[in-house]
């Protein structure tokens, strides 16, 4: 079974509450934690950043539910490949939002997320996108 990470960026259809964001953080734990999907999902600026890691028929599926979701728009894959193994397997699905102050803490990366995450840089540099889901698994949201 081959596993795969997939990392997609999009935009909120609205300025979702925090009780919205919850709602979807449990659904992504309910759902991914018996596919053993694991990832990571990052929002800024009124986008998301996600990456799915898990055996790919189950990436797909999941996928295919996530990019029909009304709740967002303009989902754009930045890269699906295979890995050899997980960066995130302590987290069905980790989910944090970044603030002002994680501008302050990582000002180098601050350019690719202060407004928001930009499709075509992230396409540009998949390595970016990695890197910064990474960062921000490790650190907490305050
Ligand atoms: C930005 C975003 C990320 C999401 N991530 C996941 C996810 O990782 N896993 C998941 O099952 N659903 C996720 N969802 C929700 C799905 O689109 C869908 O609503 C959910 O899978 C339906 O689950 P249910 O049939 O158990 O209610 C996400 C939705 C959005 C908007």
């Amino acid at each position: 079974m081959p596993l795969v990470h997939l990392i997609y960026v999009s935009t909120a259809s609205e300025n979702l509450s925090d009780d919205a964001l919850d709602e979807i953080l449990s659904a992504a734990v309910r759902n991914n934690k018996p596919r053993h999907i694991t990832g990571m999902l990052l929002y800024a600026g009124g986008d998301f950043m996600q990456v799915l890691e898990g055996d790919e028929s189950q990436v797909d599926e999941i996928f295919s539910r996530i990019e029909n979701d009304p709740r967002h728009s303009q989902v754009m894959v930045i890269t699906k490949e295979l890995v050899a193994k997980r960066d995130f397997s302590d987290w069905s699905m980790r989910f944090r939002r970044l603030v002002e102050h994680d501008e302050k803490d990582h000002p180098g990366w601050a350019p690719y997320f202060s407004s928001g995450f930009d499709a075509q840089t992230m396409e540009a540099e998949p390595g970016v996108a990695l890197t910064m889901l990474k960062l921000f698994a490790q650190t907490q949201e305050s």
